[in-house]
């Protein structure tokens, strides 16, 4: 049985494997004994320290390359490249994202624009490369970063960033059907808000720490380890029969 959860062996690539979520993703791939890839803009030096870092932790093997997922030749770039030192990818984690809150009525199609080329364009490239490896070596575990903003709308100027985890949904769900008889699933996480770097504003001003709480049942803000198991068992033997479904991990937030 608990070796059902193992991922001894795997090649799991995780682009935007440094980031907030993906750092803890990574890392709990590799204490399930998966070879882990880190991969986003940043420089391998930055990343190269960071995938290091997991190889002494977990002694597995770790790899670190640059990519931005906008761009179908960078992508194909970084594939060949995991394909070279490992000779498979098994898990691939879609952990890179961004935001741009602006007011609705006043919202620059430049920042639309970008918000979209990374979340929904970047998704599909990232999938679309890697399945098709996936493909040769019949099977494999996609696991996409969605929200509960890609269910539930939201103000305070997320409209594009709503349409772009909405977009992730259904290209979630339209992939698994077409790649199912290739044996690859393709799943989501969908959390509500994280505590990272970068929304750490918001843990650290009460009035809006509450405000946030009031909305989970669970009475917290969540944390990127919430996700480790998820993501861990969507990649794992025991989701074997799961897949184009969306784990909302989100302290019941989506439950009403
Ligand atoms: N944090 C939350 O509250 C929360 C809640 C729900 C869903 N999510 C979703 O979870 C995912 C990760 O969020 P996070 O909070 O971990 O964000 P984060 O800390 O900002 O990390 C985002 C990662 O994406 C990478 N990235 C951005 N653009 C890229 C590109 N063009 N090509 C390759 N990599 C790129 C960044 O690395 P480089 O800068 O090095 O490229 C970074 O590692 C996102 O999809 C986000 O929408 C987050």
């Amino acid at each position: 049985m608990a070796d059902l959860f193992r991922l001894d062996g795997k090649v799991a690539l995780l682009i935007g494997g440094a980031g907030g979520i993906g750092s803890a993703l990574s890392l709990g791939m590799a204490q399930q004994g998966a070879n882990v890839v880190v991969a986003s803009r940043s420089g391998v030096d930055a990343l190269g320290k960071f995938a290091e870092e997991i190889k002494v932790k977990t002694g597995v093997e770790t790899m670190a390359h640059q990519v931005d997922v906008t761009s179908e030749e960078s992508m194909a770039a970084l594939v060949k490249a995991v394909i070279a030192r490992f000779g498979a990818i098994d898990i691939l984690v879609n952990a890179f994202g961004l935001n741009i809150k602006r007011p609705a009525l006043e919202y620059p199609m430049a920042d639309w624009e970008k918000i979209f080329d990374v979340n929904v364009k970047g998704t599909m490239i990232a999938c679309k490369h890697v399945a098709n490896v996936m493909k040769e070596k019949k099977g494999g575990s996609i696991i996409n970063l969605s929200s509960v903003r890609g269910i539930r709308g939201y103000g305070g100027g997320n409209s594009a960033y709503c349409g772009t985890k909405g977009a992730v949904e259904l290209i979630t769900k339209a992939l698994a059907i077409e790649l199912a008889p290739y044996n690859i699933r393709v799943n989501a996480l969908g959390p509500a808000l994280i505590i990272t770097q970068g929304t750490m504003h918001i843990q650290q001003n009460p009035e809006l720490a509450n405000k946030y709480k009031a909305l989970i049942p669970m009475g917290r803000l969540s944390v990127p380890e919430d996700l480790v198991g998820p993501a861990v068992y969507l990649a794992s033997a025991a989701a074997g029969f799961h897949t184009g479904q969306t784990l909302f991990i989100d302290g019941g937030a989506t439950a009403s």
